[in-house]
């Protein structure tokens, strides 16, 4: 089509989408495929969120509400995120969105001019440098590297910042490796962020599943939350993908920034959608924790079975529920490998370079499923791989 904004060249994607479409294809010729691509928890949402929402409905709830989000949901969030994370913060520093995602949009989109660079994961979560890029901001990838367990390294980030760095983007546990930054990593960031005066936006999505240490919000150190615009919601921790429902947490001023996008895009979250996430938050918890906890086993599983695959060697993941195994010894590429495990061995994933350049020689699943289909997929990506490798 003619006519297009230039900007929409510059506007990347995530091909997990892709890879389910293409597997759901395949299903429709009657193919058995394990759906190892899609970073959603399998469970429901648990009961007693669905019912909060259906009273809301009933309740009239179905109106506008302020484009912010609700006065007294944005102060349940302050309060958990205060007690938990020891996030200095109040109702004003909550801005309640549809999904996390419209926060790493809005807030790019308040903080980038043109020609302003922002630091990002590679391999990470794609729409980092796609947004970055569509703003005319400059793009610098940050190389997660396997023998630093995937943290970041200091050295490297220091010599990646100039007088334009405007932003930072870290993301812990982290999308696709698993891995959680070093708490020394988390101070070193901030200790740079104070000297530099750079912005980080840190996506805590995952920040409730994670299976070893405490985990700490760069946002909880001495004057970082005036910088720190902490992203999170409930995708995942309360299988709620669907509903759309997440919010950021910043500085006041930034805030009211962020809102006015919201008036300008969304209006507002969904009022009655919010009422459950209200619920959520205030609730019993024991559901989330049992979630974790099945996780826990299928990491196990997954690393375990994945470490005794021919040419795969996988680090344990500390958190998410991603497994990120190297491949180089197959002899394959990553994109190569994804599509032959999903065309010949029905098992979808997703190839290391969704991710970034850097993702090369590593491919990404998503366990996020039942143990049996993580053991049926196993099986069939070890015969796979042992008729290659004769
Ligand atoms: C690292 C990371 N951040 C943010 C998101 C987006 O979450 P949501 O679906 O709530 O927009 C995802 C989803 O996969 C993710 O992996």
């Amino acid at each position: 089509m003619s006519g297009l904004a230039q900007r929409m060249s510059r506007l990347g994607t995530e091909t997990a989408f892709e890879v389910l479409a293409r597997a759901r294809a395949l299903e429709a010729q009657g193919r058995k495929i394990v759906h190892l691509e899609i970073g959603e928890p399998d469970f429901d949402t648990p009961a007693f969120i669905r019912k909060a929402a259906a009273e809301a409905l009933e309740s009239g709830f179905t109106h506008y509400g302020p484009s912010a989000g609700l006065p007294e949901f944005r102060k349940t969030i302050a309060d958990v995120w205060r007690a938990e994370r020891g996030i200095p913060c109040d109702a004003d520093n909550v801005v309640v969105v549809p999904g996390g995602k419209p926060i790493m949009f809005f807030t790019m989109l308040a903080l980038l001019d043109e020609g302003d660079e922002a630091i990002y994961p590679n391999p990470g979560f794609p729409i980092y440098e796609s947004v970055i890029n569509f703003l005319g901001a400059k793009a610098v990838p940050i190389q997660l590297r396997e023998e630093k367990g995937f943290d970041l390294d200091i050295k490297e980030l220091e010599s990646k910042i100039t007088s334009r760095t405007k932003l930072l983007v870290i993301n812990s546990p982290h999308n696709p490796t698993g891995a959680v930054l070093s708490p020394e990593t988390v101070e070193a960031i901030a200790s740079l962020s104070r000297r530099h005066g750079f912005h980080v936006l840190s996506d805590e999505i995952y920040g409730r599943i994670q299976y070893e240490g405490k985990h700490v919000s760069i946002a909880a150190l001495p004057g970082m939350a005036e910088k720190t615009i902490v992203l999170d919601g409930f995708s995942k921790t309360y299988a709620m993908t669907g509903w759309r429902l997440g919010f950021g947490i910043m500085d006041k001023t930034l805030a009211t920034h962020v809102a006015r996008l919201m008036t300008n895009s969304n209006s507002c979250t969904a009022t009655f959608v919010q009422k459950a996430g209200q619920v959520a938050l205030t609730g019993p918890q024991g559901e989330v924790h049992a979630m974790v906890a099945e996780f826990r086993v299928r990491r196990d599983a997954i690393v375990k079975g994945l470490n005794e695959l021919p040419g795969v060697t996988c680090a344990m993941p500390k958190g998410a529920f991603y497994a990120f195994p190297n491949i180089t010894g197959t002899g394959m590429k990553s994109g190569e490998l994804a599509k032959a495990l999903l065309e010949e061995a029905g098992v979808a994933c997703l190839s290391g370079t969704s991710f970034g350049a850097h993702g090369e020689g590593y491919i990404r699943f998503s366990y996020a499923n039942s143990l049996e289909n993580i053991h049926i997929a196993l099986a069939s990506m070890n015969e796979f791989l042992t008729v290659r490798a004769k």
